[in-house]
């Protein structure tokens, strides 16, 4: 059973009970429907709903969504409770979500305990709320702070939500049982009734055209946020009754979108891709000291993540000037957190003086559980380090490197202790990022896998399992659509038309944009590195190497592909005269590209590479690639991630794609087996996923 029903003298006290979130699946709105019919037929005088366990509903069963929908309904459950002739009240707890919040404005008293949050997270799973939050809650709050919460999907703490007026009573602590009975006998004593929400008049009308169009803005592209304001924007003109009905045919309209099946593939992917069948039953070692090696950009951002999650770290730099250096990077992290309000003035101060350690001495190293390399990315300085970490590292320690592309196993085996060794592979800012590759060598054992896996979640990052090659995951795909965007200027298109295309298509920053921002001098200096062991048949554009023979390294030095005056960036008119010159030295003539034709060359290439990550094994499954996709190179979640995008385009198409673009480049165009098996067996990425579940 999953609402327990019990009659406390005269109140009827409703107890949802379907762990872990109480989410509002068939048998809670039955059961929630069933009680409120019950009591009444009882004679109680009121009906008190709270959950057990952790939480309040945290919204409706995001399982369902897809399914034939089972009767009763939560937008009728919510109406039959606010008709209830008798007063209900909601006491909560824990996370007041999405339809969990609908529930709670359909009752007609509410309290809730501090420490709770409450919001209408809807837009974020591309739906909107659809059980009358649209229409109840600008009832409530006015349309400027409905808009804001129901667009964004943004919590509100139960403080906030008193102020507001979404919540009656604020308790500071206490079980939601006994607060909401206590409540209850005070309004009864009160001879308090029923209170529609849906009786309100609705609040004075906003300026609607322009809060319209800045949720355009915010929106881009994401068709949830717009849908959502519609729904609110329609409590202005229409009745109570007319207005829920608009909020349906919205709510309708977005559950059949791509996007919708995109965000919630992303929700679920999220919380799957931890899930190992390789770590059932293995234990994490202990890990309370962290040490980092080298403190420039990575190593410094890995020791504030490390620091912000309650953990000590020792800093190793070269001398002891550098390791001042580190520590003020670490400082000037730490001050960002602080301003944010993340941590307090004493907290701050703690952190940088007590728990944290910088210096160029090794031995300082031996009471570390797990020890991170963030050095050059070079070979023989990463098994330099290594060689000294084995030194000092105490037994037992995980023994990290940081590295982007470099062989793990060969770092591995230059060790006596392979199997304490392991890739944590950080995006930058380290402390920003949540993206964390969790890179397996040949020889790491189980332990050591899970160990990183349970640093990743204390670090609050999302941990993905990567298998080693060059670039991991992530890196690996982003290198191939990024020679698909290269090849595609040489054939024709500029870099800002792909530039625009992608950023019409979500991304918040085209390649060349993001080539600016992570500095072009990268990609020269790995050009250089690849060069001695290219295949000649490769096509590797030379233009930008002038550009950075140039000094434009991008952002950094003001040019790149684009000139940067503050924040504002234009095209930098000598990129175009160096391609010219480049197309002319290889005799191609340009073609005119399609903006469309332009998305299918990027997408085809990284869904075959992605192909060919999940297929050789790197990735476990096809949500892996989504997921380091959406968390570490922004790739927009509406889409669900390559694969996920790949499914809902139609594999056949894509392979198509490839196998023609393959006419004039066979080289780079190889069709992954892993695409062209699903495509010969009719199957989908996402039948993967379900094979490999766990
Ligand atoms: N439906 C179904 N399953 C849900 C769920 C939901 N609404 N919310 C969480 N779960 C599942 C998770 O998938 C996970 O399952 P697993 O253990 O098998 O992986 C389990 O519950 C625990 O969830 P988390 O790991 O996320 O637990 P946390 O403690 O980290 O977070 C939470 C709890 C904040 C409630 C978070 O789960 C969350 O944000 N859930 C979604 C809330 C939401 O979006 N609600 C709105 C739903 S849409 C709606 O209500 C439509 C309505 O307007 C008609
Ligand atoms: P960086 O050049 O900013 O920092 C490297 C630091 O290591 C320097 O401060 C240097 O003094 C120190 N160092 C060098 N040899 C050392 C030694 N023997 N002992 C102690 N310290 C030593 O480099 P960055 O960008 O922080 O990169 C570090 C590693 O992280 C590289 O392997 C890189 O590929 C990887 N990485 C970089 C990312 C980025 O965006 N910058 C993203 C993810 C990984």
């Amino acid at each position: 059973m999953t609402v327990h029903y019990e009659l406390c003298v005269e109140i009827a006290v409703l107890a949802a009970d379907n762990p872990p979130v109480n989410a509002l699946g068939v048998g809670v709105r039955q059961g929630l429907q069933d009680g409120i019919a019950r009591a009444v037929a009882d004679g109680a005088k009121a009906v008190l709903i709270y959950g057990r366990g952790r939480t309040w509903f945290a919204g409706a069963d995001i399982r369902e969504f897809g399914k034939t929908p089972v009767p009763p309904m939560l937008p009728d459950l919510c109406n039959a409770i606010e008709a209830a002739p008798i007063p209900v009240i909601a006491a909560m707890h824990g996370t007041i979500l999405g339809g969990g919040l609908e529930v709670a404005m359909a009752c007609h008293y509410s309290i809730c305990v501090a420490g709770a949050r409450l919001g209408l997270p809807e837009v974020g799973l591309g739906i909107l709320p659809g059980a009358g939050g649209t229409q109840r809650l600008p009832r409530l709050v006015g349309f400027e702070q409905a808009i804001e919460m129901i667009t964004t999907g943004r919590p509100v703490s139960a403080s906030r939500a008193l102020e507001m007026g979404i919540i009656d009573k604020l308790a500071e602590d206490g079980a939601a049982r006994d607060l909401g009975l206590a409540y209850a006998l005070d309004l009864l004593a009160q001879g308090a009734t029923p209170r529609p929400v849906s009786q309100t008049p609705a609040p004075e009308a906003v300026d609607f055209a322009s809060l319209k169009q800045q949720v355009a803005a915010k929106a881009r592209g994401q068709l949830s946020p717009v849908a959502a304001f519609e729904a609110v924007e329609a409590a202005s003109r229409l009745s109570f009754t007319d207005g829920l009905a608009e909020e349906r045919r919205l709510f309708k309209t977005l559950m059949e979108t791509d996007q919708r099946k995109g965000l919630i593939h992303a929700f679920f992917a999220e919380r799957q891709v931890s899930k190992l069948p390789e770590l059932a039953g293995v234990r994490p070692r202990e890990v309370s000291q962290i040490g980092v090696i080298g403190g420039g950009t990575m190593g410094a951002g890995i020791a504030t993540a490390a620091l912000l999650a309650g953990l000590g770290v020792t800093l190793i730099e070269t001398t002891s000037e550098a390791a001042d250096a580190a520590h003020q990077r670490i400082a000037k992290n730490l001050s960002g957190a602080l301003k944010r309000g993340k941590i307090t003035q004493s907290e701050h101060n703690e952190l940088l003086h007590i728990k944290l350690k910088t210096t160029a001495d090794y031995a300082q190293l031996s009471t570390a559980d797990v020890i991170i390399e963030a050095v050059f990315e070079d070979m023989t300085v990463k098994k330099q380090v290594f060689a000294q970490i084995e030194t000092v590292a105490k037994p037992g320690a995980v023994l990290a490197s940081n590295t982007s592309y470099l062989d793990l196993n060969e770092i591995a085996a230059s060790t006596t202790r392979p199997g304490d060794v392991i890739g944590l592979h950080f995006f930058s800012p380290a402390h920003v990022m949540r993206l964390l590759e969790v890179v397996i060598g040949d020889q790491t054992v189980p332990e050591v896998t899970a160990t990183g896996f349970a640093l990743g979640k204390r670090l609050g990052k999302v941990a993905v399992r990567s298998g080693v090659c060059d670039g991991f995951i992530g890196n690996r795909i982003l290198s191939a659509y990024r020679t698909a965007a290269d090849h595609t200027i040489l054939d024709g298109a500029s870099p800002y038309q792909i530039d625009r295309v992608l950023e019409d298509f979500g991304f918040a920053m085209g390649p060349f944009a993001v080539a600016d921002l992570a500095g072009l001098d990268i990609g020269w200096a790995n050009r250089k590195r690849l060069a001695a062991t290219r295949d000649p048949r490769e096509r590797v554009p030379q233009y930008v190497d002038r550009l950075c023979e140039d000094g434009c390294f991008g952002q950094k030095t003001g040019r790149g592909y684009y000139v940067y005056d503050g924040k504002t960036r234009s095209e930098n008119p000598d990129v175009m005269p160096l391609i010219d010159a480049e197309r002319a030295r290889l005799g191609l003539s340009a073609q005119s590209f399609s903006d469309a034709q332009i998305l299918r060359r990027y997408m085809a290439a990284m869904v075959n590479e992605a192909a060919k990550v999940v297929g050789e094994g790197i990735a476990l499954r096809p949500l892996d690639v989504d997921i380091v996709l959406l968390m570490g190179y922004g790739f927009p979640r509406y889409h669900g991630g390559p694969l996920k995008w790949a499914d809902l385009q139609g594999l056949p198409a894509i392979l198509a794609d490839i196998d023609g673009f393959a006419k004039d480049d066979p080289y780079f165009w190889q069709a992954a087996p892993l695409l062209r098996d699903l495509v010969a067996q009719n199957r989908t990425f996402d039948d993967l996923n379900k094979e490999t579940g766990t």
